[in-house]
């Protein structure tokens, strides 16, 4: 019988993960289906349900439910305890599991398909949202020279500083590699890489970020995908930012992950980014 997955959110029709899957699944010969299904906001986790109860053996899960996702779970791992946010369901008999492949994806695609080393390197997040929660302490394990969080309203990134503090301190980072910041303070600072987590590009909105943030050379990483020239990588790009990318290969990198979680084989993501930038 057919393995049934899927992927909620709410909107869901734009999603590429069905796509996604189906290549994944042709490429590694497993028999599986995978759908996009609408959850109502007001009743997630009856949708969840119901399609457990269809057959369903696993999920992912996108905006606006990744909060929600991580507190039905009865398990999750460690990765998701530390965004408090889960993208991936898995159902087993004794209840559901709870993972978070974005963090992951994200420095996936970065370090193998972007071939940025990210070690040593000046690294800003822009956001304190749940996009910038998960890629906190993947970035931090390869062990950048400092990892600003940086965000508009500076308590919520001054939160996710204490918060991962801890992780910093775990991993033998020095004292500092970790920081917190509003967008004014970063005036006289430069860094290797700029990542954009905060939902400014959904609404086609500039992140107020003073210009010089960017060398010539830095990477602007933008995690929304499908929308072309986003403010934030115009801007980027006019400062003379070296690289821009979009968030499709973590789009990507983060469904491999989950198919590997659900089917035990991670899928050569290549051609199939290959595939999705062509269309
Ligand atoms: P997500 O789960 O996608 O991260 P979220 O939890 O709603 O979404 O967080 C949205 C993030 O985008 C926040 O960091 C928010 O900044 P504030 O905490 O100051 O609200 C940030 N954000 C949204 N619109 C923004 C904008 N126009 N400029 C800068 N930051 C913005």
């Amino acid at each position: 019988m057919t393995d049934r997955y899927c992927v909620f959110g709410n909107p869901i029709a734009h999603s590429r993960s069905p796509q996604i899957h189906a290549l994944f699944a042709r490429q590694t010969h497993q028999d599986l289906s995978y759908e996009a299904i609408l959850a109502p906001l007001e009743d997630f986790a009856g949708s969840v349900e119901a399609f457990r109860l269809a057959g369903g053996r696993g999920a992912n899960v996108t905006v606006p439910f990744k909060e929600q996702a991580f507190r039905l779970c009865r398990e999750v791992s460690p990765r998701a305890a530390a965004a408090k946010a889960v993208n991936t369901l898995v159902f087993r008999q004794e209840g559901v599991f709870g993972d978070n492949t974005d963090g992951a994806g994200l420095v996936i695609d970065i370090t193998r398909n972007l071939g940025f080393s990210l070690a040593d390197k000046r690294l800003l997040l822009l956001g304190a949202g749940g996009a910038s929660r998960g890629a906190i302490a993947p970035l931090l394990e390869h062990r950048p020279a400092r990892l600003v969080v940086a965000n508009r309203t500076p308590e919520k990134a001054s939160a996710l500083g204490a918060e991962f503090g801890s992780v910093a301190m775990d991993l033998g980072l020095p004292t500092g590699t970790l920081s917190a910041s509003g967008f004014r303070e970063l005036a006289d600072q430069q860094f290797d890489l700029v990542i954009n987590a905060t939902s400014a590009s959904l609404g086609d909105v500039a992140v107020n970020l003073p210009a010089s943030v960017f060398t010539l050379g830095s990477l602007a990483y933008d995690m929304v995908y499908g929308r072309g020239m986003t403010p934030f990588l115009r801007m980027a790009d006019e400062e003379g930012a070296g690289r821009l990318a979009d968030g499709l290969g973590m789009l990507v990198e983060q469904a491999a992950e989950a198919f590997m979680i659900w089917r035990g084989i991670r899928p050569d993501t290549a051609p199939v980014l290959a595939a999705l930038r062509h269309a």
